[in-house]
């Protein structure tokens, strides 16, 4: 029996339910039920137990756990398969070995920590235990490795959306999918594929969000924040994920996972490259020029001096006055 096995039965209801009829349902004795229980106290969960009566579960803990995010979830799809692990190396790379293995559309997995966490262009991403969120949201869309560069804005954008409406903060993308406030990340995204020549078999959409850190490395610390060092709030991490996936169904549903004209003068509003000044490389020289839109595809439309346009797809873009 795994203790998860007791905490499903409690938190279906907030009845007491007895030692007897926890071993009967999960085919066990008393004496295991008894120690499932000590272990999920142990482990911050608040059990009531009265005589004659059994067990009910009274408080969730504060950390990340399936139970808390899943009273806040409204999907259909995205978090149906939901796990959560104590520490993983990546949760990225942990889906995608899920993914070889058949996991189900819409499979999301979160960690408590991550100690190999990656991050954009062979960068690192780090998470502390308890302090961020790292989840990785798996799908399988029917489309050609040519059009999954369109769903990681549509992620961005869902998860700016999310983050606006819960912390008020002004969030914005830095194009192509980071979320910032003001001049510093809030948020990163990483997707990867495993696909044929013409078809997808999966994506998995990793997404970094940077909730209690208050402290960062000294390389990052001049392009890095948090929620908590933008409004000196602490947010629950489960209401947070909650909120995340359904923002991401919400997204993923209404545009098909496609970027039409629509979504993306949406996408334009609250992107923050717009408009700037740019640096990017190509063949081997740095070129500049003014971010003047988001083409199709979203593509970064920008114009030279020589007034000719580059649509870019998702490389370094360095943005002046930003990062
Ligand atoms: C970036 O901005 O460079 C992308 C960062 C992506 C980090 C997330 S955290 C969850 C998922 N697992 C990983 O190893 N990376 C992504």
């Amino acid at each position: 029996m795994n203790t998860n096995d007791i905490l499903d039965i409690l938190s279906r209801t907030d009845k007491y339910i007895s030692g007897q009829a926890l071993a009967d349902a999960l085919g066990v004795s008393r004496q295991a039920v008894w120690k499932g229980i000590k272990s999920l106290r142990e482990r911050g969960y608040g059990i009531d137990s009265v005589t004659n009566k059994g067990y009910r579960l009274s408080k969730l803990p504060d950390h990340l756990n399936a139970s808390a995010i899943n009273k806040y979830l409204r999907t259909k799809i995205i978090g149906s398969d939901l796990r959560v692990l104590d520490s993983v190396g990546s949760t990225n790379d942990y889906l995608k070995q899920l993914g070889n293995d058949g996991a189900p559309n819409g499979t999301v997995i979160t960690t408590r920590e991550q100690t190999k966490g990656k991050g954009r262009l062979g960068r690192t991403w780090q998470s502390a235990p308890d302090k961020n969120l790292a989840f990785s949201v798996l799908l399988r869309p029917k489309m050609t490795p040519a059009e999954v560069g369109e769903v990681t804005p549509l992620a961005g954008l869902a998860i700016c959306k999310a983050l606006r409406e819960i912390t008020e903060l002004d969030c914005m993308i830095k194009w192509p999918n980071d979320v910032i406030v003001g001049r510093k990340k809030l948020v990163g995204i990483l997707t990867e594929m495993s696909a044929e020549y013409d078809a997808v078999e999966y994506i998995v959409i990793g997404i970094g969000v940077n909730v209690d850190q208050s402290v960062f490395p000294e390389e990052i610390s001049y392009k890095a924040t948090s929620l908590l060092l933008e409004t000196g709030r602490h947010f629950d991490k489960n209401m947070l994920l909650g909120s995340f996936l359904n923002s991401l169904e919400k997204e993923f549903t209404r545009t098909n996972l496609s970027l039409t004209r629509d979504v993306l003068d949406e996408y334009e509003k609250m992107c923050v490259t717009v408009g700037r000044s740019v640096t990017f490389r190509h063949d081997n020289r740095t070129l500049s020029g003014i971010a003047v839109g988001i083409a199709e595809g979203g593509r970064l439309k920008v114009m030279l001096s020589d007034g000719t346009i580059r649509k870019l797809g998702s490389g370094e873009v360095t943005v002046q006055g930003i990062y």
